[in-house]
């Protein structure tokens, strides 16, 4: 038998992908990613420096400036720096001496995160591994002199089970061959070809992301980006071909239509069970990706929120990704950190109705407000956000039959709870919020056999 038949037949025959969208679309998403249910973001390069306004600082900084306009971005600069004082400066000041991957690793899987995706380059360009195509304006040439792209992806792969994946921004505010391109109306590809392509590449090879997670498409149609050009190759021959998913933003026109997974906009949540599967990428700071020096708690989502967050987005089909923006020396602050353990211990005891669910066949109650189902492994999981009146909750009716019971996780003895039925509802009668020990929200585990 031929070597390439024996391989087509036991299902491992070389992908073949061609280069356009219908090809591309075609690509089953590999079944980790839907699994994994919750990643961590990290925002992270020199707009952690100034730690001010957002990771647009730069940008932001520079409109203003040319529009003659105070503001709080050039009061900052004007009051706090000396005259001539450039954005590039900050990159020496990139310093990372306080970055200690293991313990980020630690943190992240303590949170209940299956993988990871870290900025590998934003908008400004600066690159957070030594690559040949950023000259000067990487993490190894200046500020901290380290690879930490590659430092992150070693401690999650050596002491977690987490996936790892990489942010990557297409275009670059300022990069002179983008604006050349830009001043072509697009008919010149310098900048996609000469640098984006190659340096997406080396990225890959590099650092093995399982995830490729594009951005900055917005200005550009994906013909601009070669973007179906290097999805062919990250699908048939990359090292990741096997595991690897990418997202939606390839292309002015690509978002909610073509890639692997949807992102949609950020902070994307529709509340409905979507067919394709999608991700919500939301911050811990409401108001910000990157690290802002300002930041006041009142800014920050509470635990409360972002369990709901999460279970809405998992009750429709999404995964989550949760962005925390560390600081410029390499620390998260204890603001995120203790958010991110809360979620951890919070996981601990309810997971079962997270990772590895499947949407039910309602995904919320229209009656009741706050409860959000999800389904695995035969039972159906009721997350409960809100407390009902005089404490009786009226469910849809999973096919429960006389002898199954409801438990509440985590609540030990106190985890039964009474229960009847009525035509294609129950009614569920909660305990005494103080005589169960569960973290609040509950979730009620469903039996969804018949006997
Ligand atoms: C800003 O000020 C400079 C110098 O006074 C002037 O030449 C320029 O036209 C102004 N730009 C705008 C957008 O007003
Ligand atoms: C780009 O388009 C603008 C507006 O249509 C036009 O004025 C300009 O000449 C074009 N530039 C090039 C280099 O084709
Ligand atoms: C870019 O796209 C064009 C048009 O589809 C194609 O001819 C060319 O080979 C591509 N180049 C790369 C480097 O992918
Ligand atoms: C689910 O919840 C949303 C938001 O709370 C609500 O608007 C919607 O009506 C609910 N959907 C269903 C099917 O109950």
């Amino acid at each position: 038998m031929k070597l390439a038949l024996l391989l087509s037949l036991l299902g491992v025959a070389a992908a073949n992908y061609e280069p356009t969208w219908d090809s591309i679309d075609s690509r089953p998403l590999p079944e980790w990613f839907d699994e994994a249910k919750i990643g961590i973001f990290v925002h992270w390069g020199v707009f952690s420096v100034p730690g001010f306004g957002s990771e647009w600082f730069w940008k932001h900084w520079q409109d203003d400036l040319k529009q003659n306009k105070t503001s709080p971005y050039t009061k900052l600069m004007a009051e706090n720096y000396r005259p001539g004082f450039a954005y590039h400066d900050f990159g020496t000041e990139f310093t990372a001496e306080l970055f200690d991957p293991d313990k980020w690793a630690e943190l992240f899987h303590n949170a209940g995160a299956k993988y990871v995706v870290l900025t590998s380059k934003h908008h400004d360009g600066f690159t957070l591994w030594p690559s040949k195509y950023s000259f000067g304006w990487n993490s190894k040439d200046i500020g901290s002199h380290r690879d930490l792209v590659g430092e992150l992806a070693d401690s999650v792969r050596q002491y977690t089970d987490m996936r790892f994946g990489l942010y990557h921004s297409l275009y670059e505010w300022f990069n002179p061959l983008w604006l050349q391109d830009k001043e072509n109306n697009l008919t010149t590809q310098e900048f996609a070809l000469g640098k984006i392509l190659p340096e997406m590449k080396e990225l890959v090879e590099a650092y093995k992301p399982e995830i490729v997670w594009s951005d900055g498409e917005w200005e550009a149609p994906d013909t601009y980006w070669n973007s179906t050009h290097f999805l062919a190759w990250l699908y048939n021959d990359s090292p990741v071909r096997e595991t690897v998913l990418v997202n939606d933003r390839w292309g002015s026109d690509t978002h909610g239509k073509h890639g692997g997974f949807f992102n949609w906009a950020d902070k994307f949540n529709p509340g409905v069970l979507l067919e394709h599967k999608w991700e919500n990428a939301m911050s811990l700071d409401r108001n910000s990706w990157g690290y802002r020096r300002t930041i006041q708690v009142s800014e920050v989502y509470t635990v409360q929120e972002l369990i709901k967050e999460i279970v809405e987005t998992v009750s429709c089909g999404g995964n989550i990704l949760i962005n925390v923006g560390p600081t410029k020396e390499g620390t998260i602050i204890p603001i995120f950190q203790e958010r991110l353990l809360q979620l951890g211990n919070w996981l601990k005891i309810n997971g079962d109705a997270i990772y590895s669910s499947k949407p039910w066949t309602f995904q919320n109650e229209t009656e009741q407000a706050g409860v959000w189902y999800t389904q695995r492994e035969g039972y159906v999981y009721a997350s409960v956000l809100q407390w009902p009146e005089n404490d009786l909750l009226v469910l849809h009716r999973p096919q429960v039959g006389p002898n199954n019971q409801i438990l509440i996780l985590g609540a030990g003895d106190a985890s039964i709870v009474k229960w009847h039925a009525i035509d294609d509802r129950i009614d569920v009668t909660l305990p005494r919020m103080s005589r169960v020990s569960a973290p609040w929200p509950w979730v009620l585990k469903l039996t969804d056999v018949t006997n």
